[in-house]
């Protein structure tokens, strides 16, 4: 996988074997977004299982639920995460024998590879109608090729859009503290040639009254039965104020985001770590012993959400009806 606690400065490959490298690398960011995050879950189970030494089925599945529950154990917000590592899971369990486990491991992820894209493919195209010719779009963090396995969720929507010949700038929140924004959808958008302005997160609320925002498309980490979408933290901010101008807001995510069984209140929002809101790319900015609060997501409510961009077609307000409808 791409490292991306490198970029943008240094694009570099980093090659895992085992299921604990990749828990380590969801936990540290090497990879993240959502549905990355997923599928790499699954790929580090399956490395477990290609590279299992274990002679019985019994305890090869012994082994590849435990490395289950490490993987499971990196971070809390992301639904796909658990997505990813139940459906390989659900996979490999229908074995018959350790080799047909070990095919089927592998088989099950390329497949969730390229329905990834597939899947990243579709919405975007289903979003780009809800984009004009000379739109500018505001997002969030980095819910691109990076966040994905390719092409990208949120960026999706705006790649779609000017396939289609659409004119589309992207302004681009840095967004403090992982900088998501300014390290890699940037790194995106100008590796593509795409039109995009970086901004720093304190500046939405001025491009908001100055007209200068026509869509906010953003990815999500996890949408709620009840229609509360979970995503970057600053993304509620840009809710209410794309609320107060009159702005469309849009959440682009495959079904594999949507958690069907839980509500919001039953979500827990992770917490990361002090040293990610007191330096930047390793150099201080606070005096020591300043207490820190660093919630890496927020939560948008229902009310707040013009309708959300999936593969199987828009989810339209009241979600609580509409999600298991589209979803289920
Ligand atoms: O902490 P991160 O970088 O994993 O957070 C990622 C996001 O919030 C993305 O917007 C989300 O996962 C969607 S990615 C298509």
């Amino acid at each position: 996988m791409i490292d991306q606690t490198a970029l943008p400065t240094s694009f570099r490959y980093v090659t895992y074997r085992r299921p604990e490298e990749v828990a380590e690398a969801i936990r540290t960011m090497v990879v993240r977004g959502a549905p990355a995050i997923g599928v790499s879950a699954a790929m580090g189970l399956a490395l477990g299982v290609v590279h299992s030494k274990k002679s019985s089925l019994e305890e090869v599945f012994r082994e590849m639920d435990a490395n289950g529950a490490m993987l499971r154990l990196t971070r809390p917000t992301a639904v796909n995460l658990f997505w990813g590592i139940d459906r390989l899971r659900n996979r490999v369990r229908r074995a018959k024998s350790v080799g047909e486990a070990k095919e089927a491991a592998v088989e099950e992820v390329k497949a969730m590879e390229e329905e990834d894209v597939a899947a990243n493919r579709k919405l975007g195209s289903i979003g780009a109608k809800l984009i004009e010719d000379g739109d500018t779009v505001l997002t969030q963090c980095n819910a691109g090729a990076l966040a994905t396995v390719g092409y990208g969720t949120a960026l999706g929507v705006v790649r779609a859009a000017i396939e289609e010949g659409k004119l589309v700038k992207v302004l681009v929140p840095e967004t403090r503290p992982a900088l998501q924004g300014a390290r890699l959808t940037a790194f995106e958008l100008v590796t593509d040639g795409i039109d995009c302005t970086l901004i720093s997160d304190t500046a939405v609320g001025l491009m908001m009254q100055r007209g200068r925002v026509d869509k906010v498309v953003v990815g999500a980490d996890r949408i709620t039965k009840d229609g509360f979408v979970f995503n970057k933290i600053g993304t509620y901010t840009e809710a209410v104020l794309a609320r107060k101008h009159g702005v469309p807001f849009y959440p682009a995510a495959p079904a594999s985001t949507f958690d069907l069984e839980r509500t919001h209140d039953m979500v827990t929002i992770e917490e990361r770590g002090a040293e990610e809101v007191v330096e930047v790319r390793g150099r201080r900015i606070a005096p020591k012993g300043v207490p820190v609060s660093n919630p890496a997501f927020d939560m948008t409510p229902p009310d707040l959400v013009t309708s959300m961009i999936t593969e199987r077609g828009l989810i339209v307000p009241p979600f609580d009806v509409s999600i298991p409808q589209v979803i289920a």
